[in-house]
């Protein structure tokens, strides 16, 4: 099919095939009920040729060039102007390695890919750029979204970039000081809604729906495709060796859901010669994708979730098809990991001079438990994305290092002195 309008890119429906403009506001089929998903015109090159293209306008200045996402546009928005992308610029994220994160999950060459690096210091940034850019296109009004804190610190950021006032949904009292000091402040209308994310979600979901503003959460299908940069620009990073194995946190699963897209488009464009296998990790309280993962998807769980990690404190994710698929599709798996973990995982993280926020470290404790059960192999290249910035949840750190009773491992207490000399030598007698 072809897009109308001209445009090089339009909306489909997986399910039942019915194809949409890319001016399509709605949140899902109008016929089905399905995610929309994008599709582009294939780009005029592919292999080689693709990866050359793309390794050029690295390190460029111009508007699209230097942003980490809108460098790969030819399968992210092909038809996007200079002076049109609402672009800070983001993306061009690290690839890490250091030695103690190696050692705590005995994986060698484990790698770190860093989305915290963005610029509300988390992954939303790439989905955000692509999402808020197609909303001034389309002439939205009002943007929206239900979050967890990220998605919403990054909707207030782009919405404030292009102009456009936005409206976020996130659990009273449920959202890690840090996104919700950054929401407040880039100037989104905040609503502290008195239920969970999935309360908030349905809720966004409906307001958009009746009051004619954009939804920009990840059932967004332009979101996915900013998304899908992380993994681009991962596989660029590596020369276009795909690792055994990619590990990421997963939430509301749009993650998840884009990276599976990446990775298909990317094989089909000749750009990699095998998939690695993606390794879905959520927490243990919030897990209805590791639930169905282990009875091969048979049924959709839901749950009531509770987790340290309020990122990825979601019960019923939004996104749970596609997901499956993208697991089915790359061999993948879907595990869980405890609080205890991801919190032991993140003081090694953070103690590496690197640091991220809980959520992000359920990859690195997932990494860890899939090694130790033979799952990943001895030798097996992996990469785990860290998701976010270490001071996005400043709360739940300094309650780890301060507070808990027994101190728990990595705790780094700070000691309250006298201002003398003899004190301090005290404190350095006990450990320089
Ligand atoms: N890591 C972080 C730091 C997140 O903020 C999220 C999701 C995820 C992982 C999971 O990604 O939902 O695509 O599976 N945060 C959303 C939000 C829900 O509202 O900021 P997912």
């Amino acid at each position: 099919m072809t897009p109308s309008a001209g445009g090089t890119s339009w909306q489909t429906c997986p399910r039942c095939h019915r194809d949409l403009d890319l001016s399509f506001a709605g949140s899902a089929c109008p016929a089905c009920g399905d995610l929309l998903e994008v599709r582009h015109r294939p780009p005029g090159s592919s292999g080689v040729a693709l990866r050359e293209l793309f390794a050029g306008r690295r390190g460029a200045e111009g508007e699209l060039d230097r942003s980490g996402v809108w460098r790969f546009r030819e399968v992210v928005l092909p038809d996007a102007k200079a002076g049109e992308v609402v672009s800070h610029p983001e993306g061009n994220t690290p690839l890490l390695r250091r030695g103690s994160v190696e050692q705590w999950t005995g994986i060698g060459g484990l790698l770190l890919k860093h989305e915290g690096h963005n610029p509300t210091g988390s992954f939303k940034d790439r989905g955000m750029t692509v999402g808020v850019t197609v909303a001034k296109r389309i002439g939205a009004r009002a943007v929206a979204c239900a979050s967890t804190g990220n998605t919403s610190a990054s909707l207030a950021a782009y919405g404030a970039l292009a102009g456009i006032p936005a409206l976020v949904f996130v659990p009273a009292g449920q959202v890690a000081a840090g996104k919700l000091a950054q929401t407040i402040a880039y100037g989104a209308r905040t609503l502290l809604v008195r239920g969970d994310f999935d309360v908030c979600f349905a809720l966004a979901r409906e307001a958009s729906e009746k009051l004619n503003v954009y939804l920009l959460n990840s059932v967004n299908p332009f979101r996915l495709e900013g998304q899908k940069t992380i993994v681009l620009e991962m596989l660029e990073q590596l020369g276009w060796e795909p690792p055994d194995w990619i590990v990421l946190p997963a939430g509301n699963l749009g993650n998840t859901s884009a990276f599976g897209k990446a990775l298909r488009e990317a094989r089909e464009l000749g750009l990699i010669p095998r998939l690695p296998r993606l390794a879905a990790v959520q927490a243990e309280g919030a897990n209805p994708f590791a639930r169905g993962f282990r009875e091969g998807f048979a049924r959709r769980h839901r749950v009531k979730a509770e987790t340290a990690a309020t990122a990825i404190r979601i019960g019923d994710p939004a996104s749970l098809e596609r997901a499956v698929e993208a697991i089915r599709a790359t061999d993948g798996v879907v595990t869980d990991v405890t609080d205890a973990e991801i919190l032991e995982a993140k003081a090694v993280v953070d103690a590496s001079g690197v640091g991220c926020e809980p959520a992000s470290a359920a990859s690195v404790a997932g990494a860890r438990n899939l090694a130790a059960a033979g799952m990943i192999r001895p030798g097996e290249s992996v990469v785990a994305v860290l998701t976010g910035h270490i001071l996005k949840d400043p709360g739940l750190l300094l309650r780890y290092h301060q507070e808990m009773d027994p101190p728990p491992p990595g705790a780094n207490r700070p000691v309250e002195i006298e201002p003398t000399l003899a004190a301090v030598e005290e404190v350095l007698r006990e450990r320089p």
